[in-house]
């Protein structure tokens, strides 16, 4: 094991950062980057059965199933995936998820981020996001406003609203997480490798924070990985 081969987890509800810090983090630790909403929308995209199926469940704010996700996900990741370190945006979300994860992964060094923001926050964070279709950066009306209005500041291409970023969606969206992905949290917490990280900060102060706790989660401890 690489002192870098790490999977780092991303919880937290809709809106709280992950995909930003996940990017982020990626870019600082060479880590592999996986959004499961990212790979959902783009099978939302396709004009299939299964394309529609998955649009009609994002639309809703639901959750696609956990059968369906996990095998997605199994079949994303390489093993070269796991040598560079693995950031992971959105999933597992529930215990199920959690529980399949764990066993897929045996004993690779996982660390688990549970960033925690106020409500009215959150709702803020989404209704004011807009994300570029064509490299994923994400930027937002009210913290992190593009240079030219509604243009990517990367690649000039024109900004898009999420289509589940409507204010009724979102709140299903966060009920869901309430009820799906506490238990999941509870779970990783009972391992021992889980850090609840208060997350109302900028996204810079954040990112700072994250660095911490991960440079101290890699240090090897007596010749292994710190579990936590
Ligand atoms: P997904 O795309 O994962 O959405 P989500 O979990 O609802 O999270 P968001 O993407 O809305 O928020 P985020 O936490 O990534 O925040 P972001 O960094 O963008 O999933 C979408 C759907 O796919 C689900 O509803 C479900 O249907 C399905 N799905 C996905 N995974 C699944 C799974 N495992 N199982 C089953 N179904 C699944 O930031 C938000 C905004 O805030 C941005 O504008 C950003 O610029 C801004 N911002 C970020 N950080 C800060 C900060 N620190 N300060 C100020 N602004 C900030």
């Amino acid at each position: 094991m690489t002192p870098k081969s790490i999977v780092v987890i991303l919880l937290g509800p809709p809106g709280c950062g992950k995909g930003t810090q996940a990017r982020e983090l990626s870019r600082a630790f060479g880590f592999v980057h996986l959004s499961t909403g990212d790979m959902l929308r783009s099978t939302a995209a396709e004009d299939s059965e299964l394309g529609r199926a998955v649009r009609a469940t994002m639309d809703a704010g639901t959750l696609v199933s956990d059968d369906l996700i996990c095998r997605s996900v199994a079949e994303r990741i390489a093993p070269a995936d796991l040598e560079k370190g693995l950031v992971l945006d959105g999933f597992p979300r529930t215990l199920e998820q959690g529980r399949f994860l764990t066993a897929a992964l045996g004993n690779q060094r996982v660390f688990a981020l549970n960033l925690q923001v106020s409500h009215t926050l959150l709702l803020r964070r989404i209704l004011g996001r807009l994300t570029c279709p064509d490299c994923g950066e994400s930027y937002n009306l009210f913290f992190r406003v593009p240079r030219r209005e509604g243009v990517c500041d990367l690649d000039g291409a024109q900004l898009k609203r999420r289509a589940d970023d409507d204010e009724a969606i979102i709140r299903q969206r966060l009920a869901v997480h309430e009820k799906e992905t506490q238990p999941l949290v509870e779970y990783f917490r009972g391992m021992n490798i889980l850090e609840d990280i208060h997350a109302d900060e900028d996204a810079v102060t954040l990112s700072a924070q994250l660095h911490e706790r991960l440079r101290v989660a890699m240090e090897p401890v007596n010749g292994q990985a710190r579990r936590k």
